[in-house]
């Protein structure tokens, strides 16, 4: 709706997309000084995730339980009901979750791997192949726990960071069809279905991929599970670029995505706008069943699942708020203001840029160093050093080794991921990002990569250690 050009109000709010919310609390930062972060991130390994967050200015490491809760989500924690069963805060959750998603069973879990882990172990059995639209570090590793294989079956588009494409998140159906064919529907527990897709720089599937993701499934009886960790942020991407959403609220594109699912497994500490917990939801009874009397064993009673009642009742009510139109159009604008400032100075990252970080795309950023030398884990540290900005290497590291050959994976995407926290950052912060990552593309001769020194056996990248190979002149 066009709005009265003497309304400023309005006019602003259309066109600056200023934050739809104002502070109540506030949590002091500093940059510190470049030789105090020099020695920060030499005693990190050179691993911005065994920084300590005191020595951070800008964290951008995750958008994972780095939200800022509203006064009303802390006003419902003071409700939370601690009944170790029977909790009311959970058939408040309940509740919510069944009328935004539309599942009728509604497990919780302390957060979203607490989820896969369930879903993993009912479903999957060795030999079984698990088809997804590009690998998630802790879903693969569920999968591959259970004798499982993942096969990635997104478009080919997505793996290539400079490619147009208003969902590269979409799943190529001859891929899945040929996958079908090779193994047998019956060696395929579950197509797992990301929205968005994390790993590919948070880009959104279309709706009308998931109907014919979910068509295609439902002709081979093989159920689809959603990873709804940002679905909210892909409804908005719907709303914004398929044609006929444009007019339907964030609340019923959500809605209507899930319905081409029998269900969803949810880490809250993203979409849902809390610091921690987790979820799956389905429809079928009998998997219903099993997910409660599995529940038990590895999280807690099924009406409260490693959660407290408080955490439920933030849950609820930041889910409740993140389908608000204001906050996800302010969330996903915010993202692509940090991409255009970036993309105005030349620097180079993964188009279009997704819904919760803008990538940096290490092997165009850092064309001198082979994916040996680790380049994106090497590009992250550097900008910590400059800047005190901490972001995440999403490449090689993250990508681990075949379980099978040892071999490391060798992803195409070799990225750092400059993650916006959601409700914590200002577009000023924004502007301090990107010139850090702009003065530092200047001076990207100076970075000669890294060795690693200390390699745990899976999920590599959490506390993986690395020394800088030569003196790197920053
Ligand atoms: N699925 C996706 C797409 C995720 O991004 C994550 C977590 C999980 C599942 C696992 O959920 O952390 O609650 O156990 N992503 C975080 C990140 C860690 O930084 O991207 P969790």
């Amino acid at each position: 709706m066009q709005s009265k050009e003497s309304d400023i109000g309005a006019v602003a709010w259309r066109e600056l997309n200023p934050e739809p919310y104002k502070f109540k609390a506030v949590e002091p930062i500093s940059p510190g000084t470049e030789e105090h972060r020099r020695r920060a991130i030499e005693e990190a390994g050179y691993n911005t995730f065994l920084l300590r967050s005191e020595d951070v200015f800008i964290d951008l490491l995750t958008d994972s339980g780095t939200t800022a809760m509203s006064d009303r989500q802390w006003a419902h924690m003071m409700r939370g009901d601690e009944a170790y069963a029977g909790s009311r805060s959970f058939s408040f959750m309940e509740r919510v979750i069944q009328e935004l998603f539309g599942f009728r069973h509604v497990i919780p879990t302390h957060q979203g791997r607490g989820a896969e882990n369930l879903l993993s172990t009912i479903l999957i059995r060795p030999g079984h192949y698990i088809p997804g639209n590009m690998y998630f570090t802790t879903t693969r590793v569920h999968q591959e726990r259970n004798g499982g294989t993942f096969v990635d079956v997104i478009i080919d588009e997505a793996h290539d960071p400079a490619a147009a494409h208003p969902f590269k998140g979409n799943v190529d159906l001859d891929k899945l069809e040929s996958l079908v064919r090779r193994v047998g529907a019956e060696n395929i527990p579950y197509m797992s279905l990301a929205v968005t897709v994390n790993m590919a720089g948070g880009q959104p599937v279309s709706m009308q991929n998931m109907r014919a993701v979910h068509e295609l499934c439902r002709s081979h009886g093989i159920p689809v599970f959603v990873d709804a960790a940002r679905c909210v942020e892909n409804a908005y991407f719907i709303q914004q670029r398929e044609p006929g959403y444009q007019d339907r609220p964030v609340r019923d594109i959500l809605r209507e995505m899930m319905s081409y699912a029998d269900g969803c497994w949810m880490s809250a500490k993203k979409d849902a706008l809390v610091n921690i917990g987790g979820f799956v939801a389905v429809n079928d009874d009998h998997l219903a069943q099993k997910l409660r009397e599995l529940v038990v064993v590895f999280e807690g009673m099924p009406t409260y699942g490693g959660m407290a009642g408080r955490d439920m009742e933030a849950l609820a009510r930041g889910l409740l708020e993140s389908t608000e139109d204001s906050y996800v159009r302010h969330r996903v604008g915010q993202v692509e203001y940090l991409g255009e400032l970036l993309r105005r100075r030349g620097v180079p990252i993964v188009e279009p840029v997704g819904g919760h970080a803008v990538y940096l795309d290490a092997k165009r950023f850092l064309p001198h160093l082979p994916q040996d030398v680790f380049p994106a884990q090497a590009l992250a540290a550097a900008l910590y050093i400059v800047s005190g900005v901490r972001s995440m290497e999403r490449g090689i590291v993250s990508a681990g080794r075949n379980p099978e050959t040892g071999e490391h994976h060798r992803p195409n995407l070799e990225l750092v991921r400059l993650t916006i926290p959601r409700r914590v950052y200002t577009s000023r912060h924004m502007q301090v990002v990107a010139e850090a990552a702009a003065r530092l593309y200047e001076a990207r001769d100076g970075i000669t990569g890294l060795e690693m020194v200390y390699e745990p056996p899976t999920l590599r990248f959490f506390t993986a250690r690395f020394r800088p190979l030569g003196r790197w002149r920053l």
